[in-house]
């Protein structure tokens, strides 16, 4: 999910970075934002199909990087929207336990880091197992992703290598444990069957 509308998006140049480095078995699909309305609780009752769509999308993927840029020292009002109609209709929330990590680039010494920490914290709200290391801080100098993904810093493109392979790494965890305990669920129902 890139928490970018500008057609020029240098976050959604990393994505597409994050894209082609990704490990074997592995593909990163995009989650758009673009076209979502403006989220209103009047729409709670019947969401637009926009907003399934985007919810289902949500729902059909093991996890979620989310690659935002730095508005304001904060996430860009799109992103927020988007995670507004992600956390609706109330008792649906679409991060609650989606393994998700973050990143972002600005050509900023901070490189985002201030807009993680609050995406963080939105994310800690909603339940969702967070990536905490490595953090994906990005400093973006000009050509150092190309329009097509490609990375031209050998140690940028380890960099992203690495983080891609903990979140793998979380999201094959998170997906064990759960699958343990759907299991261990199907052999209570099993015995109290039996008993
Ligand atoms: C409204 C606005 C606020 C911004 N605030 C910050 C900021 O707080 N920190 C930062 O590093 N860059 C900031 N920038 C610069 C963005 O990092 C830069 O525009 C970047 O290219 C945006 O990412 P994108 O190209 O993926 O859309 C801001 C840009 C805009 C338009």
């Amino acid at each position: 999910m890139v928490g970018s509308i500008s057609s020029t998006s240098i976050n959604r140049r990393l994505a597409r970075a994050l894209a082609r480095l990704a490990p074997a078995g592995v593909e990163l699909v995009e989650i758009p934002i673009k076209d979502l309305p403006f989220y209103s609780p009047d729409h709670d009752a019947d969401f637009p199909q926009v907003a399934r769509d985007f919810k289902q999308a949500i729902a059909d993927v093991d996890g979620v990087i989310i690659v935002t840029p730095e508005y304001s020292r904060s996430i860009p009002g799109v992103l927020k929207n988007a995670l507004d109609w992600s956390a609706r209709p109330y008792g649906q929330a679409s991060f609650d336990h989606k393994p998700t990590a973050v990143i972002g680039t600005s050509g900023g010494p901070i490189s985002t880091a201030a807009a993680q920490q609050h995406l963080k914290a939105i994310l800690s709200h909603y339940n969702a197992p967070t990536l905490g290391q490595p953090e994906g801080y990005i400093q973006s100098t000009p050509g150092l992703f190309g329009v097509d993904g490609a990375v031209s810093n050998e140690g940028t493109a380890a960099f992203l290598t690495s983080y891609l392979a903990a979140f793998t790494a979380l999201i094959a965890r998170y997906v064990d444990t759960a699958d343990a305990a759907a299991g261990d669920a199907a052999a209570e129902d099993a015995d109290s069957d039996a008993a």
